[in-house]
């Protein structure tokens, strides 16, 4: 059997170049302490041992600045069960929409401004919020003017022209093609036109509705405050 320890045979072992040879005899030259320590305490431990003057000092490697997570965005509450009475049925004539500009509680516990449309397209009564997918601006093309005013089919975007289906809020014609309005969940009870699956301020006073003047009778005459919270819907 052979040893696995045995020096490799001289004429197997690899040939050493003039240079390596000399490096490694300079290095073994070297006298290593028996008490030698490493590191910051070995250098400062030599430092004092030469005697040397001034303050002693290790350039470390530079710490990474690590950048604190961005803040999570304040987001709406999700919506709940409950009622919002908005208006009533006959505020609402055939083809026809209306904005109510409502406040939305926020999980920073701040409300902030939430402008819906409610519109009938014969019995039938949807809602969406005001935003174009386009560029997000408005979607009334004049205050209250949601219709495509030459047929009174389609919703109609004032700023570019885009039309959307009433029923699903979808543009089917326009720049923003195939992107849809967000819907809102309409329940119709009794009289009342109600916004479900929101989580709505009912004190915050809509000032809008109190200082345009060319707010419709409905919120001139309610000052366009959410009248109850009260009901919940049952299936
Ligand atoms: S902003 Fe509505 S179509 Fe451009």
């Amino acid at each position: 059997m052979s040893d696995e320890n045995a020096p490799i045979a001289a004429e197997h072992a690899p040939a050493e170049d003039k240079t390596t040879r000399q490096l490694r005899k300079s290095v073994s030259a070297v006298p290593v302490p028996e008490d030698a320590i490493g590191g910051c305490a070995g250098a400062h431990k030599r430092f004092v041992e030469e005697g040397a003057q001034g303050t002693f000092f290790m350039r470390s490697a530079p710490v990474p600045k690590i950048e604190p997570p961005p803040p999570v965005p304040a987001q709406p509450l999700p919506g709940n069960d409950e009622l919002y009475v908005i208006c009533e049925k006959r505020d609402l004539r055939d083809r026809y929409a209306k904005s109510f500009p409502l406040m939305r509680y926020w999980d920073d516990g701040k409300t902030r401004p939430w402008d819906v449309f409610i519109g009938r397209m014969g019995k039938t009564y949807f809602a969406y919020v005001n935003e174009c997918p386009h560029t997000g601006g408005r979607l009334d093309w004049e205050k209250n003017n949601f219709f495509e005013p030459n047929f009174l089919k389609t919703l109609m975007c004032g700023k570019h022209g885009a039309q959307f289906d009433t029923a699903t809020g979808v543009c089917i014609k326009g720049p923003c093609e195939g992107k849809a309005l967000q819907k809102v969940e309409v329940v119709i009870d009794e009289d009342d036109v109600c916004l479900t699956g929101v989580n709505l301020d009912l004190d915050a006073q809509v000032g809008e509705a109190a200082v345009d003047p060319n707010v419709d009778t409905v919120l001139e005459n309610n000052g366009f405050k959410l009248q109850s919270t009260k009901r919940t819907f049952s299936n």
